[in-house]
């Protein structure tokens, strides 16, 4: 809630109404895109397995990956020619995607970056929306550290869903901290 809502004062629209009560949030129903952006700012997790590039590599620009969102096939790695031909966007919604994405990861890197934590990478998805005939695409997605890689600033702490998958210890102190 609180980065959906500081990303909605800067002019990225997403799809966070309101908060309802402490478990529940109103949001705009869209048309979800099955595609599942991957931004990264630092090498590791997938693209180090898929690639052989040394762990922890800082990119020396965010790198932003596609992955269509299919669980049978196990959301597929795919490139922009994928996306195009197959219809998922066109080439013009494809940009604005992507200018939104590094407007939302200059945003995020900054926010966590004051209070000492890295944005290593994380996951974002978008949803078509038509109000009164406009057409529009926000952001749809939960941003926490459950589909964010977030490393301590000094020691590289892991502070997010990597605890769980890995087995690096207490998860909810970590979320907890990241909360605060
Ligand atoms: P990866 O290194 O496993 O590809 O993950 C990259 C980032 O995307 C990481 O921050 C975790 C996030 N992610 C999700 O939130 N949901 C997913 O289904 C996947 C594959 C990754």
């Amino acid at each position: 809630e609180h980065i959906l809502t500081n990303l909605n004062q800067v002019g990225i629209k997403n799809h966070l109404v309101k908060r309802i009560n402490m478990r529940e949030q109103l949001v705009q129903l869209v048309d979800i895109i099955p595609i599942e952006f991957i931004v990264r700012n630092i090498a590791t997790g997938s693209l180090t397995k898929r690639l052989g590039i040394e762990d922890g590599t800082v990119l020396d620009y965010p790198l932003i990956e596609y992955c269509l969102k299919n669980d049978e096939l196990e959301d597929p790695l795919i490139s922009k020619e994928h996306i195009i031909a197959f219809k998922w966007m066109d080439g013009s919604e494809l940009d604005f995607v992507n200018k939104k994405i590094r407007r939302i990861n200059d945003f995020l890197q900054g926010m966590f970056r004051g209070v000492g934590i890295k944005l290593v990478d994380f996951k974002l998805e978008f949803g078509r929306t038509e109000k009164n005939g406009k057409k529009d695409i926000i952001l749809a997605d939960e941003i926490s550290p459950d589909t964010c890689r977030l490393w301590d600033v000094t020691t590289d702490k892991k502070m997010d869903k990597d605890r769980f998958r890995k087995n690096l210890g207490n998860l909810v102190e970590a979320y907890q901290e990241v909360a605060r």
